[in-house]
């Protein structure tokens, strides 16, 4: 199996202003340092307003940068949108695409995000795709119906190359900030479904390559045992990516 460099991203969603953005950085640059992060990535997707100020202060650090969204166009009539080359000029490395409650409160469709992940890729930024399903459709054991569709649809254009680069995560809807995780084997059995979607719109190396998250109320006392499933490959961290501690720990994981 081809080694699949784990990574935890944060994701702030609508907090931060710059003085806390500067001060939970200033944290977490100093509780992860270089060794602790020689064999991972760490991400962090700050609001837009503090991408600037946190290119300033992690410059020279190995933590990362995400956006959380963009839009696929690269420039134009798009009041209030941000294109992937002003993220590229920001540092940003990464970028959510697809988060469930842009896909809730925005209207987000996977066309929407199938666009936004080609515009990710052709300006050189990593998409972290984000899917989940509802209760409603866990409890119809729809879940990996959902989920192959969501993939599929996110996919849709692009080929082996830029599949086996891009970042995948898996969010049930009902975990996410609800304080309820999956547990391990149900994030796992989602994990490899959505590893075997990727093997049949490519291959099985190309789909052994896509590094998957998992999230929903990832927390330092349950990371470990996600990350010891086979197919978990990292976490894409909300409230807990809000606290240096809790979050430095996740990062830490065994
Ligand atoms: P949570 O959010 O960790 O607060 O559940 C995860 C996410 O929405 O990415």
């Amino acid at each position: 199996m081809a080694a699949r460099r784990p990574l935890i991203a944060g994701n702030w969603k609508m907090h931060g202003r710059r003085a806390e953005t500067l001060a939970l950085l200033a944290a977490l640059k100093e509780s992860l340092t270089v060794e602790h992060l020689h064999n991972r990535e760490v991400v962090i997707a700050p609001p837009f307003t503090s991408l600037e100020i946190a290119t300033q202060i992690l410059a020279g650090s190995s933590l990362q940068l995400a956006a959380q969204d963009l839009h696929w166009e690269p420039s134009g009539a798009y009041t209030g949108e941000i294109s992937a080359p002003m993220l590229k000029d920001l540092g940003c490395s990464y970028v959510l695409i697809g988060h469930s409650e842009r896909r809730q409160y925005c209207g987000e469709t996977d066309e929407h995000v199938a666009r936004k992940v080609a515009a990710a890729r052709k300006n050189g930024i990593t998409p972290i795709i984000c899917v989940g399903e509802t209760l409603e459709e866990r409890e119809k054991d729809a879940t990996l119906e959902v989920i192959a569709r969501q993939v599929r649809g996110a996919l849709s254009g692009q080929d082996k190359t830029a599949i086996a680069s891009l970042v995948v995560a898996y969010e049930p809807i009902w975990a996410i900030g609800t304080g309820r995780t999956a547990t391990p084997a149900q994030a796992q059995e989602v994990h490899a479904a959505i590893r075997a979607t990727l093997a049949s719109l490519t291959n099985q190396p190309t789909a052994e390559a896509v590094r998957l998250l998992y999230g929903g109320s990832v927390k330092a006392e349950n990371i470990d045992n996600l990350m010891a499933q086979a197919d978990i490959d990292g976490a894409l961290v909300g409230g807990a990516s809000l606290q240096a501690d809790a979050f430095a720990r996740i990062a830490r994981f065994q």
